[in-house]
């Protein structure tokens, strides 16, 4: 059984600690908070663990496996930290910030090669986005439109005069970073890291991107990503195959995959993240490098596209 360390105590976090237990891989025992009243709250909705509120105290404890759901712009420095005291980490996405920190983790993970750190790209782990990447592999690409557009349960405070993390650029928020990773994801994974790519934000007050597109160049084809945190969109998302479509009715929620008529998977989850859970603990506990090695080759080649995006619309953190 692996022990479990979570720093930060938001919603996504009590799905996590559900999920890893869930596998049957995971035991929760140290909770890190910045407040004793949220860790021990957080433990009375969960399960059985110490609270901590100091950092050190916490990653000196005798967890395994620290999982990260704090805000963007803290991701780098913990994940580092945790490595530091020898864990194992999990990160939420986007797993950094910037390029250089990046670096800063694939250095440390040389030096440290007993250990693993994995992003939470949740849907990359789901059976129906391998139905997808099965599809991409096998057939000729012809271009692709994928989308990914919701409302943020933070806009109205941010409308409001507030300022949530999430729309600060301070902890490294926007659309791109929140949502628009997703569908990085859905790209490389599915076609590749593109030859060129752009992105055209749409910046709110506060300096980060409330929407935005991306086109993503192939060469012989193009991709579009439409991501965004302040409208609710359901335009399905399409893969282009000559005269064949495709669909999904969302590429960050994979649910039903059409290719033109016909049903080729529909996959409902309790908990999104049962999957990824399962993958991290399996590898972990198997010390399966080559599991690790492809997740992490896919999330540097995704932090690559990332840092393009930005850098092509002056979105520096
Ligand atoms: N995979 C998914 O489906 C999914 C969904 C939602 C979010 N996420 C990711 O999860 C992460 C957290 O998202 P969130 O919306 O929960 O973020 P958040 O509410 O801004 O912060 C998460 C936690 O971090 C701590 N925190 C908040 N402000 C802080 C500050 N100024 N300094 C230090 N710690 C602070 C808080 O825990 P304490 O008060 O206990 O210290 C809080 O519960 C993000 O990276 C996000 O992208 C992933």
């Amino acid at each position: 059984m692996l022990k479990l360390g979570v720093i930060g105590t938001g919603w996504i976090t009590k799905q996590f600690v559900a999920a890893a237990r869930a596998t049957n891989a995971f035991e929760l025992t140290a909770v890190y908070s910045r407040h004793e009243e949220s860790a021990q709250s957080f433990i009375n909705q969960t399960a059985p663990a110490t609270a901590y509120t100091k950092m050190d105290d916490f990653l000196g404890s005798d967890v395994d496996v620290v999982y990260i759901a704090s805000p963007n712009s803290l991701h780098a420095s913990q994940a580092l930290a945790a490595l530091d005291a020898n864990k194992h980490v999990i990160v939420e996405k986007p797993l950094v910030a910037t390029a250089m920190e990046f670096e800063k983790l694939d250095e440390a993970l040389h030096k440290k090669t007993s250990l693993y750190l994995f992003e939470a790209a949740r849907h990359v782990y789901e059976h129906n986005f391998q139905v997808v990447n099965d599809f991409t592999h096998r057939q000729q690409i012809d271009g692709a439109t994928l989308t990914y557009m919701k409302y943020s349960s933070k806009y109205d405070a941010f409308l409001a005069g507030k300022l949530p993390n999430v729309f600060n650029p301070e902890f490294a928020g926007g659309a791109l970073m929140d949502l628009g990773i997703y569908l990085v994801y859905d790209a490389v994974a599915w076609f590749g890291v593109p030859d060129n790519a752009v992105y055209l934000p749409h910046f709110l007050k506060s300096g980060v991107d409330g929407d935005g597109v991306a086109r993503l160049d192939y060469g012989d084809f193009s991709v579009t990503l439409i991501t965004g945190k302040t409208t609710n969109s359901s335009l399905p998302s399409e893969i282009y195959s000559g005269r064949q479509t495709l669909t999904m009715d969302n590429a960050a929620e994979l649910v039903t995959i059409k290719l033109d008529d016909q049903v080729l998977s529909t996959e409902k989850l309790a908990n999104p993240m049962e999957a990824e859970a399962a993958y991290f603990a399996k590898a972990i506990t198997g010390q399966d490098r080559n599991a690790f090695d492809k997740a992490w080759q896919l999330a540097k080649e995704v932090h690559q596209v990332m840092s393009i995006l930005r850098t092509s619309a002056n979105l520096d953190f």
